[in-house]
């Protein structure tokens, strides 16, 4: 498939996008729970690369080798009932491995080679083009499925992002040092921003929200509302 796909035409597709640390994958795990669909992470695409580029010792520079590396990698995410999806690598399991802080601050330079984007991107696009699915990252409502029949665009305060990482990383067991990630997903907001291939923007018609003092319930229920007004709708053409 083409990277100039321009996405899934009228597919059931709920697309989320936003900063780090705003809990997209947390809603959107519960949303196509709720709807009994497929979550689809893309960050932990990029994790998976960027953890399999640093165990052979590949400099994050050199574009031909990462993207020789994403050609070959066999990424799987499957679905774990009441839980995140387990991230399979080569047929290993790396959920756990990919969330470290060294993987986490290496990913984000993996993510601004515009090759691997497009390996992963295309990957992302033969997931998701049966519908019925919720996919979650940085370029999804822009460029994977701009078509998605749901676009989505979480906000959130800073200092409430930290504190919602913080409690993700602490609850898989993972250190944290608040001053030290509110440096870190500064940083990764500013290189999400810049990136020339897949920057993070609002997306045409995307609906933004502004979670910073709602709770996750609130959240899940306005994405649900909106598709499920939808759903029993005929899609757009
Ligand atoms: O959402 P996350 O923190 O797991 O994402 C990990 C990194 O991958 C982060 O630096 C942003 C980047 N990313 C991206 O560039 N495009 C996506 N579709 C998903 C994630």
């Amino acid at each position: 498939m083409s990277d100039s796909n321009p996405g899934a035409g009228a597919l059931d597709i709920v697309a989320l996008d936003g900063p780090g640390g705003v809990g997209k994958s947390s809603v959107a795990r519960e949303v196509a729970a709720r709807l009994g669909w497929l979550y689809i992470d893309t960050g932990a695409m990029y994790r998976a690369v960027t953890l399999a580029a640093t165990e052979q010792g590949l400099s994050l520079n050199d574009e031909p080798a990462l993207a020789q590396l994403a050609r070959t990698l066999q990424i799987e995410l499957r679905p774990h009932p009441g839980g995140d999806p387990t991230i399979w690598l080569d047929g290993r399991d790396v959920s756990l491995a990919i969330r470290t802080n060294q993987i986490s601050v290496a990913t984000a330079l993996v993510a601004d080679t515009p090759t691997v984007r497009h390996i992963l991107v295309a990957h992302q696009r033969r997931l998701g083009e049966q519908g019925r699915v919720v996919m979650d990252g940085r370029d999804i409502t822009t460029v994977v499925f701009p078509q998605a029949r749901w676009k989505f665009y979480l906000d959130a305060s800073l200092d409430e992002r930290v504190q919602r990482r913080a409690e993700q990383l602490m609850a898989k067991g993972l250190w944290v040092n608040s001053e030290e990630l509110a440096k870190q997903i500064t940083e990764r907001d500013r290189r999400d921003r810049i990136r020339p291939v897949g920057p993070l923007r609002i997306a045409p018609g995307a609906t933004v929200i502004d979670t910073t003092s709602l709770s996750f319930e609130t959240v899940v229920q306005t994405l649900l509302a909106q598709v499920q007004a939808e759903l029993s709708l005929p899609a757009a053409v």
